[in-house]
């Protein structure tokens, strides 16, 4: 080369780099991800998204008969993807706060420089007289999310308040640097953004410490530590996280937390005057305590950690627990298949009575809806299922759940495969709700102060002493 040829490239390149740094960075600030949750109270909605880049603003208009006449402006923070690229996206969360019980609202979502289209959400109505329907399900993930579509249709015709998304999410969400969960998350906004999106994390949320899980959803009460509950009409939902007891390396102490929590919550939910208000308590959480699957999964085993707690001490099992608050209904997801129980309760069916098992039913019910899609193929069922198993099916699909008054709850299994055909049903009819022991001989066992101690928990009790 010539060295006028050289001077020339190193002019152009100079002139390249000089044309390129006159221009300011390109802004990123389209909002995605749009989604929603409850909040405390009937008059709150929490609403979520996510920005390439910063903005310094967060920012819902709002307002009902389509006109945007409110405005509310919340918090955006950093959220850096555990992967070697630490990839950063934007979380906004703004709570709308004054909100008219059952109102229909309309609303975008932005920042100083770009709104996103419009979405509509429905505020939470009042008191516990109403009957709420619900989509439930768990193990949806990206690539094969076979219920997706028709959750949305039902969605739009209006079938549904909430839904409870029972672990599983984008399988995995930390992948491609967390690009997968914002594909899943942009994939699910259309369902998300429109209704109340009540999730607890899984197995496949595991990654970074749960961090996707923890910065994509925000729940009522949770403040990152993945457990919390919220009211619904007639009905007090808990959320759990399963995934404690199977990552405890990421804090054991986690397990305790949630257990004291747990007892505290449920114990304040079955008072005499929260549960004659709202007598149904329903908890979910990702991972069953009992299941007729093939495979090695825990609840596949005669002692399930979920149901017996932490191996050989046999503390923190959960089953005590919702037996001894009277818990009306558990929901789990992790088998990708569908399983509905007779009432049981330490391997034993509690059937009401044998021509009408859930009518006053003398232990908590428990249901697996895990099938809505999900990569990994459907979970096969052994030949013999105990005889706390009441109805199997492999069809991938999901739950609907119309809590009809004080004592009726019905549920329904919904096939993809059978084009939407209804696959089971089943009412629960409660004329008592409590504790199923009344004689109160089959308690949960409280931990020995100098365990607590030991582990640094302040009883919930003690604490509000002071
Ligand atoms: C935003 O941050 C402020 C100050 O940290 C806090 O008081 C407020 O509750 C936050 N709002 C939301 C919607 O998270
Ligand atoms: C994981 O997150 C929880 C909740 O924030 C925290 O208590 C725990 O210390 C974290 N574990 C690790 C290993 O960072
Ligand atoms: C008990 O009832 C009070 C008053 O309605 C309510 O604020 C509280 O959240 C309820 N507690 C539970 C655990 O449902
Ligand atoms: C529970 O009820 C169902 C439905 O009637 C019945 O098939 C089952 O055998 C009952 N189980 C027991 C242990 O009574
Ligand atoms: C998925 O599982 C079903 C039932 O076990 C089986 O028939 C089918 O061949 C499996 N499909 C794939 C792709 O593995
Ligand atoms: C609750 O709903 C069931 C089923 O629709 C109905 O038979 C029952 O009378 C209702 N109970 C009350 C108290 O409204
Ligand atoms: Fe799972």
């Amino acid at each position: 080369m010539a060295v006028k040829d050289k001077v020339t490239t190193v002019f152009l390149v100079l002139m390249a780099s000089a044309v390129v740094s006159a221009y300011p960075p390109i802004v990123r600030v389209k909002p995605q991800q749009i989604h929603i949750s409850y909040w405390s109270s009937p008059n709150q909605m929490m609403i979520m998204w996510s920005q390439t880049d910063r903005s310094k603003l967060s920012i819902v208009r709002y307002g009902i008969n389509g006109k945007l006449t409110h405005e509310k402006r919340g918090n955006s923070t950093a959220f850096v993807d555990g992967g070697i690229w630490q990839r950063t996206q934007y979380m906004s969360t703004v709570l709308l706060d004054d909100l008219v019980p059952g109102q229909t609202y309309t609303y975008i979502v932005g920042n100083e420089y770009e709104f996103s289209d419009e979405h509509m959400f429905r505020a939470m109505r009042a008191g516990q007289n109403w009957s709420p329907r619900l989509a439930i399900y768990g193990d949806m993930g990206n690539v094969n999310a076979r219920s997706l579509p028709r959750l949305e249709a039902d969605a739009f015709a209006g079938m549904y308040d909430a839904v409870l998304h029972v672990g599983d999410m984008g399988y995995d969400m930390f992948e491609m640097d967390g690009k997968l969960g914002d594909e899943f998350m942009n994939q699910i906004e259309p369902l998300a953004s429109q209704l109340p999106y009540m999730t607890c994390p899984g197995n496949h949320e595991e990654r970074y410490n749960f961090s996707h899980y923890r910065h994509r959803f925000t729940m009522p009460g949770d403040e990152g530590k993945m457990y919390y509950s919220f009211n619904m009409g007639p009905v007090h939902f808990v959320s759990l996280s399963t995934e404690f007891f199977f990552f405890w390396y990421y804090g054991p102490m986690q397990i305790y937390q949630q257990y004291e929590w747990l007892k505290q919550d449920l114990k304040e939910a079955a008072s005499p005057e929260n549960r004659s208000k709202r007598p149904w308590i329903v908890v979910f959480g990702h991972r069953p305590m009992y299941c007729s699957s093939t495979g090695t999964d825990d609840c596949t085993k005669h002692e399930s950690i979920l149901r017996k707690g932490i191996p050989f001490l046999h503390m923190f099992g959960l089953e005590d627990v919702l037996y001894d608050h009277g818990v009306d209904l558990a929901i789990w997801a992790h088998e990708h298949s569908y399983e509905r129980l007779w009432p049981v309760y330490d391997r034993k069916v509690m059937n009401g009575s044998y021509d009408a098992p859930y009518t006053n039913p003398r232990a908590p019910v428990q249901i697996i809806t895990g099938s809505a899609g999900c990569r990994e193929n459907v979970s096969g069922f052994i030949k013999d299922p105990a005889d706390w198993s009441a109805f199997h099916s492999m069809d991938y699909g999901y739950t609907r759940m119309h809590v009809l008054n004080k004592t009726h709850m019905y549920l329904e299994q919904v096939s993809d495969v059978k084009n939407g055909q209804v696959i089971d049903k089943f009412t629960i009819i409660k004329t008592y709700h409590g504790p199923y022991d009344k004689t109160g001989k089959q308690r949960a066992p409280d931990l020995p102060e100098h365990v607590k101690k030991a582990a640094g928990i302040v009883s919930p009790q003690r604490k509000r002493q002071k």
